[in-house]
């Protein structure tokens, strides 16, 4: 029932705040603070984020909770707290981690991800699914993002929290993560609902990649036109700005995001030698191929254009390749 939800978003706040507070206020805290600290986050993104500390107990938020009057089946049903199937006691699945909100699109913290101080896996421990909190409806930062994502009518999609944070830093306020996963027909449905364009800036190795082209599909299928930011492989977003810095990355990877159809071209090129007639031959294949899901007559003609006078090829001549593989498709 609801109010079963309501008291369930009131764990999360209580421990939202008190999180923070061991982070800035307690010896405890102070390795978790140093961490942060070091990676470039600031006490004032550290404030804007809420994020927090759990301390190193198995039944420091436990008892807590318990002190504030929830009773146990609730505090289980958060996911916050884990009964033991062995004994049946009650212990805190975060502990010694740093501690992000998440929260849903009205702001209220639904759940959390946990990240490791050192190399223990899994680097973020989030929440299970509850109630309150379906990892695939929600964006990280939509909340706040929203109105700049309306202003702008573009959002800037990350994978990692981490790269959000940063970017927010950077002042490009309309960020939004998925939380490690692929993107959902719901968080679609968010970025379309709000906003025209999408730019996708995931990490440049080739499961970012291949994210990003699974990603921008259903994003284009949701009527969104999506630009790809790239980076230098083997630095996400986040590294990028704390290496090059805001200026750098505002200019250099936003403001020089590329059009999926650009894109698509430049990776196609990829290994290609297109002095060599047979890959020049299957160059322009593919990007014909690519051509035809264009849902713009112009935006093809454009490229047809563009093609016909890179490689000395008749339009009409690609123009019937188009037509024919149109054929093929129907
Ligand atoms: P990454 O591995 O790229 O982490 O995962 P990151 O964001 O760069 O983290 P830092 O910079 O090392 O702190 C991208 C996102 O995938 C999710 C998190 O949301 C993370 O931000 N993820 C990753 C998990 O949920 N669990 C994991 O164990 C790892
Ligand atoms: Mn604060
Ligand atoms: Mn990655
Ligand atoms: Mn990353
Ligand atoms: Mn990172």
């Amino acid at each position: 029932n609801n109010s079963e939800a309501e008291k369930m978003i009131k764990v999360h706040e209580l421990l939202k705040k008190m999180y923070h507070h061991l982070l800035l206020n307690t010896k405890e805290g102070q390795n978790a603070l140093n961490y942060l600290l070091h990676r470039g986050f600031t006490k004032e993104l550290i404030d804007q984020f809420e994020i927090g500390y759990a301390l190193d107990s198995w039944d420091f938020s436990l008892k807590y909770l318990l002190k504030k009057g929830f009773e146990l089946p609730l505090l289980e049903k958060t996911g916050l707290i884990i009964r033991s199937e062995s004994n049946g006691s009650f212990f805190d699945r975060f502990r010694n981690r740093i501690m992000f909100p998440v929260k849903d699109a009205q702001g209220r913290t639904v759940a959390f991800s946990g990240r490791s101080l050192g190399n223990k896996q899994p680097k973020y421990l989030n929440s299970p699914e509850t109630k309150i909190f379906n990892k695939g409806r929600i964006l990280y930062n939509f909340h706040q993002a929203r109105p700049f994502i309306r202003r702008k009518q573009e959002a800037v999609l990350f994978e990692g929290f981490a790269d959000v944070i940063s970017s927010v830093h950077a002042g490009i306020e309309h960020s939004v993560a998925t939380m490690g996963t692929a993107l959902t027909e719901e968080q679609v449905k968010l970025l379309a609902r709000s906003g025209g364009t999408v730019v996708i800036c995931y990490d440049s190795d080739s499961a970012g990649i291949e994210a990003a082209f699974r990603a921008s599909k259903l994003l284009v299928e949701a009527g969104c036109n999506v630009r790809i930011a790239k980076m230098p492989e083997g630095l996400d977003p986040d590294d990028y700005i704390r290496t090059y810095g805001k200026e750098k990355f505002k200019n250099d990877v936003i403001g020089a995001s590329l059009s999926l159809m650009a894109f698509k071209m430049e990776y196609f090129r990829k290994g290609k030698n297109l002095q060599d007639e047979g890959d020049r031959a299957r160059y322009i294949q593919e990007v014909l191929n690519e051509l035809s899901s264009l849902p713009s007559g112009i935006e093809q003609e454009l490229y047809i254009t563009q093609l016909s006078e890179e490689f000395s090829v008749l339009k009409e001549t690609l123009m019937a390749e188009l037509r024919n593989i149109n054929k093929r498709k129907r």
